[in-house]
């Protein structure tokens, strides 16, 4: 018996969030949902209708505001807002997935900024919290099993790592740290909103085919690129279906709060069998591996400077090769499948993604 939720959700209106609000109607729970803009707002009651949610107007209430404003308006919200005042459970699910720092300081602005925000909120108005990390909090790694535990302060690929781990230090212990992997599209539809990700690997491979255009196969075969890292190493996908309904059934059950669960893949794919996949699709070769470290093939003609841009985008996704311990997901969630990664499904993934243009067209 499942008790019921009354859930304050931050970031429903983004691609994971919009799964955690189907999810959690799906299961009963209530939501009052933060929004920023009308027409996100819109295009998320879109998908829950396109999903046959929400059953009852009465278990989702939308509240208008900004993250960063939470504690200083909070009074001011629960009086336009009837009912807000009873949520009992925060899933933080907002953020800036942005990498790398603009000029206004996102993703730290809005990551880190919120983290502070929403902390001093439940001293004034107590609640479960249950917040949307990354796995990637660990840093750049390379072959090691990274346990659910806090990690000391890593070498951070980028901005958003730290600024998620930056965060969960100010949890630590007192908030359900969910940490998903690199989040792809639906096990079934491929429907994605946020090609980030895994997506750019495949969105440089596009490019790079379409500026090969009618370059000869013999051209196309023998790119003689060799990317220096272990063919053998794993990128951790996972699809977004799973990490909402992992999510969502860790929450529910209290013996399970305050904890870290590696909302990750078992069984993620190997490099090489990405690289292979790719190559199939766009008709490419002559990429391959040459190990970790090993010095980077030099652009020698125009082709292969084209291939070269291309490659730092792609590379970059190799780089960093942890390998994600599952053994509190696995006990808070053993009858819950992880879709597999299956060449017929990343087909799918990539036509989505084509078809939407990368995220350009509406969806
Ligand atoms: N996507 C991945 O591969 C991945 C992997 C691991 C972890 N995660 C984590 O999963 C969570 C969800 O990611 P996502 O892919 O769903 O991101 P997303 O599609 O970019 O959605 C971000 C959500 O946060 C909201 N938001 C951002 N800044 C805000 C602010 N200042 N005030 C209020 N709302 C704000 C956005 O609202 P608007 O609609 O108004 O912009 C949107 O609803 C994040 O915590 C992310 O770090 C994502």
């Amino acid at each position: 018996m499942i008790t019921p939720m009354n859930v304050l959700l931050t970031g429903g209106t983004g691609f994971l969030g919009e799964y955690i609000m189907a999810e959690l109607l799906e299961r009963g729970h209530s939501i009052w949902a933060l929004y920023r803009s009308e027409s996100r707002k819109l295009d998320t009651i879109r998908f829950l209708g396109s999903v046959g949610l929400p059953r009852s107007a009465n278990s989702l209430h939308w509240f208008k505001g900004e993250i960063l404003d939470a504690y200083d308006q909070w009074d001011n919200w629960c009086k336009d807002y009837d009912g807000l005042d009873s949520v009992d459970t925060l899933i933080h699910s907002a953020a800036s997935t942005r990498l790398h720092m603009d000029d206004s300081g996102e993703p730290l602005k809005t990551n880190l900024g919120s983290a502070k925000v929403l902390r001093r909120l439940i001293e004034r108005k107590p609640m479960r919290v249950h917040l949307i990390s990354t796995a990637y909090v660990c840093g750049l790694v390379q072959g090691l099993r990274m346990m659910e535990a806090s990690h000391p302060k890593g070498d951070f690929v980028n901005v958003y790592e730290e600024s998620k781990w930056e965060s969960e230090e100010i949890w630590k212990g007192e908030a359900t740290l969910l940490r998903p992997s690199i989040i792809v599209g639906h096990s079934e539809t491929a429907r994605c909103a946020s090609f980030t990700g895994w997506y750019i690997l495949f969105q440089a491979a596009h490019l790079l085919d379409r500026l090969m255009g009618e370059t000869a196969n013999s051209s196309r075969l023998s790119l003689g690129i060799s990317i220096p890292a272990d063919p053998y190493a794993t990128t951790n996908v996972v699809p977004v279906d799973y990490v909402a309904k992992a999510a969502v059934r860790i929450i529910e059950n209290p013996s399970h709060h305050n904890k870290i669960y590696h909302l990750t893949h078992p069984d993620p794919p190997t490099h090489k069998w990405t690289l292979d996949l790719i190559c199939r699709r766009f008709n490419l070769g002559g990429l391959d591996f040459s190990g970790a470290g090993s010095p980077f093939t030099q652009p020698r003609n125009r082709i292969e400077r084209m291939v070269w841009r291309q490659m730092q985008t792609i590379l970059l996704h190799f780089a960093n090769n942890p390998i994600f311990d599952r053994t509190l997901t696995e006990s808070a969630v053993p009858d819950l499948e992880v879709p597999s990664i299956s060449e017929e499904f990343v087909e799918k993934l990539i036509d989505y993604a084509i078809e939407s243009d990368w995220g350009q067209s509406t969806q």
